[in-house]
């Protein structure tokens, strides 16, 4: 008995070590493999790299501290292969700004509803915490001149209601077209979070228009909002009914599609160019190449992109892509939000960039503009990239409910991380480096 049970260790051993042999030879089917070629740092003598020198890139919500914006280079900077990839915050908020501000104009004649003479908007605010929520509340209430100088920059806290034009956290703003001043005023704005803390909430903004319109509706002229996916659900409870532009961001399919049904336009932050350098940076550490590789020196398939889509900024080690504004002119163009970029759609050669296992998580598997848009772009690079990708969907309001499923991070070769809080990069790098 004691011999059988020897001789099955033996072979259970010997097993193993042919296993590990074949992974080392390149088997395509290793997305576990932690073998010295996987990575261009931090290998260790038995070929396994640890957790903490595995490539890690941050999207969407950038570490930052969520009350002053500073970016936290402690999370951006954790590994030589450590990233972020979002888009420039501040020229789409002030694309955005203008698109509005270009309609009111065009219009003038037709939108001021009630012929007081003020053009009244409401303001759909995603999350008080996040830079690209803060920036889209400044870019459009300084294109409208609405804004208050708050310690440098445009206040961007909500005001509740403001019918009468007494807030201090903005002002009244004035446009002049054809020689006839117009006031600007923000009639209300609000975080919409629900009472569970999901934020950027939809179903919140849904109510929050009904609310608004109810008391004081023939003001409202315009709706705007920090995102499309509250934009459409004011823009369905409400404004479509009755024929009030309404504005948001992102450029999912649901919102392009509206805009021939009078939804006023919407940004595109060109998340086809950002799904595709999420994955793009962890597939060049992964394969210990330069990290411009397929970014902007064109890889051996030909995937490259050109310096008007996206900016690399090395000191706070962060792609931004570039957004273009979506209105009744050119949304043609932007029907399918989840097709892949072109000049980037090439397949990676499998022998060369064998498969790899990869960790991702989207903050909230409800938010519209991931899951809709950035998760199936995703989906559609990880194939052309051989990364085999375990999706993880959060609930929007906790970090643990997510970093609970970062159990066994040693499974994975690199890990693609979107926050709940952009203060919380510790919980999750504090994982790995156990
Ligand atoms: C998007 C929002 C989204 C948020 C989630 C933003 O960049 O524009 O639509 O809700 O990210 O973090």
């Amino acid at each position: 008995m004691k011999k059988r049970i020897v001789v099955l260790t033996m072979a259970v051993l010997f097993g193993l070590s042919a296993v590990a042999c074949g992974s080392e030879g390149g088997s395509s089917s290793g997305g576990t493999d932690t073998s010295t070629e996987s990575s261009s740092s931090g290998s260790s003598d038995s070929g396994t790299v640890a957790n903490k020198d595995k490539p890690l890139v941050w999207f969407n919500r950038q570490p930052s501290n969520s009350s002053t914006g500073e970016l936290d280079m402690a999370a951006l900077s954790f590994n030589e292969d450590t990233y972020y990839v979002g888009f420039d915050a501040n020229q789409g908020a002030e694309l955005q700004g203008t698109m509005v501000k270009d309609y009111i104009e065009a219009n003038i004649d037709t939108i001021d509803r009630n012929g007081d003479g003020v053009i009244g908007y409401v303001l759909a605010i995603g999350d008080i915490g996040h830079n690209d929520s803060i920036a889209r509340t400044r870019g459009v209430r300084k294109a409208l001149g609405t804004g208050v100088e708050k310690d440098g920059s445009i206040d961007s806290e909500p005001i509740g209601t403001n019918t009468d034009g007494s807030a201090s956290a903005v002002q009244d703003g004035s446009i002049e077209v054809n020689g006839k001043t117009y006031t600007v005023r923000e009639l209300a704005s609000q975080e919409m979070k629900n009472s569970a803390g999901a934020t950027w909430d939809a179903a919140t903004a849904g109510n929050a228009i009904g609310t608004w319109s109810s008391s004081f509706g023939d003001q409202i002229d315009v709706v705007v909002s920090n995102n499309d996916g509250m934009g459409m659900s004011m823009f369905n409870a409400w404004s479509k009914d009755n024929e009030v532009p309404t504005f948001g961001y992102d450029a999912n399919n649901d919102a392009v599609a509206a805009i021939a049904e009078g939804y006023g336009g919407t940004i595109s932050q060109h998340a086809d160019v950002q799904a595709y350098l999420t994955l793009r940076v962890l597939r060049n550490a992964l394969d210990g190449v330069d990290v411009d590789t397929g970014i902007g020196t064109a890889d051996e398939a030909g995937n490259v992109l050109s310096d008007d889509v996206y900016v690399y900024n090395e000191e706070e080690r962060s792609y931004y892509a570039l957004n273009v504004a979506v209105t009744a002119e050119n949304y043609q163009d932007f029907t399918d939000s989840t097709k892949v970029y072109e000049p980037v759609s090439n397949q990676l050669d499998e022998s060369s960039h064998p498969t790899k296992k990869v960790w991702l998580d989207i903050y909230n598997a409800s938010d519209n503009f991931l899951s809709s848009t950035y998760q199936p772009l995703l989906q559609n690079y990880d194939d052309l990239m051989n990364l085999d990708i375990d999706y993880i969907g959060g609930d929007g309001q906790t970090e643990s409910n997510i970093t609970n499923r970062l159990g066994n991070p040693g499974q994975y070769d690199a890990f693609a991380i979107n926050m709940v809080k952009t203060d919380n990069a510790a919980s999750y790098t504090a994982l790995l480096s156990q």
